[in-house]
């Protein structure tokens, strides 16, 4: 009697952690699809990556990295990355992050420019801030590729 209950009560333990375990990664799952509702789908991304562009273009310490770069071909992957970051239908096709920055010196002050543009641009269309942060937290770890030292 004693060791069925035991084992009845090992059972209902292991059903529990299971079912923490499969609604936490069916959470995790969501949060990301819902970023990237959250980011306006593609659409939204592209308005984002766009507005992006802009502001690089009007902010003399950051624009002379972009002299030589193919415009077209940069947006076109900043958007795939930000997609597939996002939890999007998307695959990032470009390069690395340290790949594609290495040799551009770029320093601390120049990410934090790109970010806060970024930042500029997204609460310039109404994203919501926790979604913001949920971005900026998953480009966060990019800094070290990014930045030279
Ligand atoms: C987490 C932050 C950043 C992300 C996610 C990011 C993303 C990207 C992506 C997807 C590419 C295209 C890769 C490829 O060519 O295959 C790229 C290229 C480039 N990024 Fe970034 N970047 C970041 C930060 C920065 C910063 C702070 C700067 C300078 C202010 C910068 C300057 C450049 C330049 C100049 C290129 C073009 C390189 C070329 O012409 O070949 N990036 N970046």
């Amino acid at each position: 009697m004693k060791a069925t209950s035991f084992s009845g009560l090992w059972l209902s333990l292991c059903i529990s952690v299971m079912a923490v375990l499969i609604l936490s990664g069916c959470s995790q799952t969501s949060t990301k699809d819902h970023l990237y509702q959250q980011l306006g789908s593609s659409a939204g991304i592209e308005k984002i990556v766009d507005g992006l562009l802009v502001e690089i273009e009007q902010d003399p310490q950051i624009v002379h990295h972009f002299r030589d770069t193919d415009i077209p071909r940069f947006r076109k992957l900043l958007i795939e990355q930000l997609c597939e970051l996002s939890g999007g239908p998307c695959k990032y096709t470009g390069a690395s992050m340290q790949e594609s920055h290495t040799g551009f010196k770029i320093t601390q002050a120049d990410f934090d420019n790109l970010v806060r543009h970024l930042m500029k641009v997204m609460t310039a269309q109404n994203i919501p801030i926790a979604a913001q942060n949920q971005l900026l937290g998953m480009l966060a770890p990019m800094y070290g590729d990014v930045v030279y030292r």
